[in-house]
């Protein structure tokens, strides 16, 4: 099945290198970043899941709570987690989905046939604390993904959904923002202050506080 934005996560139970869960239960009204691994033992993964562990604090200060899914068994996660702790310097802090009868990678649409094999390429979810799906992305096995950037995309869901505004091209946290185009200047100038109107679709204002 092809989930589309918007859809609601699909709920799954499945065993975690944390134990069993029911995702959305595990989930418990938090975000949530669900990614896909190819494979166990593979170079690009171990350096993903490395980092993914390294920024734990980033993800939690957001309330966003990670986990990763392979469709190898979970004998072969348990074994990697070593691994992954040797060579990003920190221990594996979330859990890896064991979904060896391709529940979950089915679900998710993981697994995309002109790309080789029955493994999953990068796939990433962003779930929302509603269970929605707000944001994804999908990598080819080769393309290791950027973290950061998975972090500035949660920054820019957060703060889009807590005021009306959008983020523009390339932008960092702090940085200006677009206001709405469904709300008025006068309206913009009431609630911001200080609009810059460029033209009549596009006005700038400074990112509001949470
Ligand atoms: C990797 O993680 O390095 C990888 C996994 C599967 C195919 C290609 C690369």
């Amino acid at each position: 099945m092809s989930l589309r934005l918007g859809d609601e996560a699909p709920d799954f139970s499945a065993a975690t290198t944390d134990g069993d869960i029911d995702f959305h239960d595990w989930k418990s009204g938090s975000w949530a970043v669900l990614f896909s691994h190819p494979a166990d033992y593979t170079p690009v993964c171990t350096t993903e899941l490395g980092r993914t562990a390294q920024l734990s604090d980033d993800f939690a200060q957001r309330g966003v709570k990670c986990i990763a899914v392979s469709v190898d068994p979970l004998a072969d996660h348990l074994g990697w987690a070593g691994d992954i702790g040797d060579v990003g310097g920190t221990d594996l802090n979330f859990p890896i989905i064991a979904d060896p009868d391709r529940d979950v990678s089915t679900k998710y649409d993981m697994i995309h046939p002109g790309e080789g094999d029955t493994s999953t390429v990068r796939s990433v979810f962003i779930i929302d604390p509603d269970n929605k799906v707000r944001l994804t992305m999908t990598y080819p096995k080769s393309v290791g993904r950027n973290f950061t950037e998975i972090l500035r995309a949660v920054d820019a869901l957060q703060l889009t959904d807590a005021a009306p505004v959008s983020t523009p091209v390339d932008w960092e946290v702090g940085e200006r923002v677009i206001v709405s185009p469904a709300m008025s200047t006068a309206d913009a100038k009431d609630r911001f202050g200080e609009v810059e109107e460029v033209k009549p679709y596009l006005r700038w204002t400074a990112q509001p506080s949470a």
